[in-house]
């Protein structure tokens, strides 16, 4: 495949004059079943399983001329930035075998998230994505390389994928609607550790109608970025113990996904944000990442389902937001006991409303 597309990318002289604009946006996506620790080049240390999200994403617009060598200047939310760029200027040029155009060309990248850059949410998966779309549509233009695809796809998602993926391994799931599962796994056929797969077909209904309020504990920045944290599973004594679990958990979610099982559900959910932050604890060096009220709106979570039956739970990033998932028929009940009371354990009370969303769109 890879040698395929490095085979089929456009070589020849791009036509003098040539120049447009592209335009897409792509969801973030929230891990289940997590992936913490890779290999390789950007390859998984264990499957993942992600719910795509809606409302928080990427917009990213890509401008393109031609010009007599590779120029690249990156715009976040109207302002240069260099820093923000340098990520993709290097995935771009560690691709060059598969976008050798992009030596005949000037881009010009203007981005902006639709969440606040201080709510904590990683944005690696929504920008990153957001730009492999970008650069995959501009390919088509001159290659005529024409894919049709369900929905509002008119590039590959399985190639997005697999380059989303090598820019920033969580990306590679947000290409899909619903669910997306990346990874090789022997308990889903077209899984692969090299792009993700759409799990929108093999899901019970309910899981469509998901939300995720995600309530800001904290707007810092990550004390240790995702880079360096999947580098200390390396050392991390529980590691291949960790990646048996994971394996085990991605069996047994991918059954309750598909039978509607939501005690299982919840069960591995839970279980899978506690592992993240306790392998994160016992790394060297060791890092504590929840704060005390996201321990406190752990328990208060708990207890509200214990008391109501209501099938609410929790999920964690590497960070301490918490993010709330449960059923669009508990919406109402669910909303008002987060105004009540877990607004008060958020930072100013901030907390994101978001859902299952149906992955990225073209925009220009
Ligand atoms: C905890 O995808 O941000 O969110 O591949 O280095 O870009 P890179 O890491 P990244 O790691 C995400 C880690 C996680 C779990 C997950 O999304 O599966």
């Amino acid at each position: 495949m890879q040698n395929e597309w490095i085979n089929n990318a456009f070589k020849g002289e791009v036509p003098s004059g040539f120049q447009g604009k592209v335009g897409w946006q792509c969801p973030s996506n929230i891990a289940l079943v997590k992936y913490w620790g890779k290999r390789d080049k950007q390859l998984p240390q264990n499957p993942s399983i992600s719910f795509t999200l809606s409302e928080c994403r990427s917009e990213t617009f890509v401008e393109f001329e031609k010009a007599g060598k590779f120029g690249f200047q990156f715009f976040f939310e109207g302002k240069e930035n260099p820093g923000f760029g340098a990520r993709i200027e290097r995935f771009l040029l560690d691709n060059q075998a598969f976008f050798p155009f992009i030596n005949q060309l000037n881009l010009k990248v203007e981005s902006r998230n639709t969440f606040p850059h201080s709510s904590g949410i990683a944005s690696s998966a929504s920008s990153m994505s957001a730009f492999v779309m970008c650069l995959l549509d501009i390919e088509h233009q001159f290659a005529g390389i024409e894919h049709q695809f369900a929905g509002n796809f008119s590039v590959d998602p399985q190639k997005a994928s697999y380059f989303s993926r090598l820019a920033s391994g969580s990306a590679a799931r947000s290409v899909f609607p619903k669910m997306a599962l990346w990874g090789a796994t022997p308990y889903y056929k077209a899984s692969s550790d090299e792009y993700a797969a759409s799990l929108a077909n093999d899901i019970h209904p309910v899981f469509k109608t998901y939300h995720d309020s995600i309530l800001i504990v904290s707007g810092e920045t990550k004390s240790v970025s995702s880079r360096a944290g999947h580098a200390l599973m390396e050392g991390n004594p529980y590691a291949t113990a960790r990646y048996a679990q994971a394996n085990e958990s991605i069996k047994n979610l991918l059954a309750a996904l598909n039978s509607g099982d939501l005690d299982t559900f919840i069960n591995i959910t839970e279980s899978e944000a506690l592992q993240l932050h306790a392998l994160m604890m016992c790394s060297n060096p060791s890092f504590i990442l929840m704060k005390p009220n996201t321990l406190r709106l752990i328990s208060e979570i708990r207890h509200f389902r214990e008391e109501t039956k209501i099938p609410l739970c929790f999920t964690l990033d590497a960070g301490p937001n918490v993010h709330l998932l449960y059923p669009d028929s508990d919406v109402e009940k669910v909303e008002s006991f987060i105004k009540r009371d877990l607004a008060t354990c958020c930072n100013q009370s901030r907390w994101i409303a978001d859902h299952v969303g149906d992955g990225p769109k073209k925009m220009q």
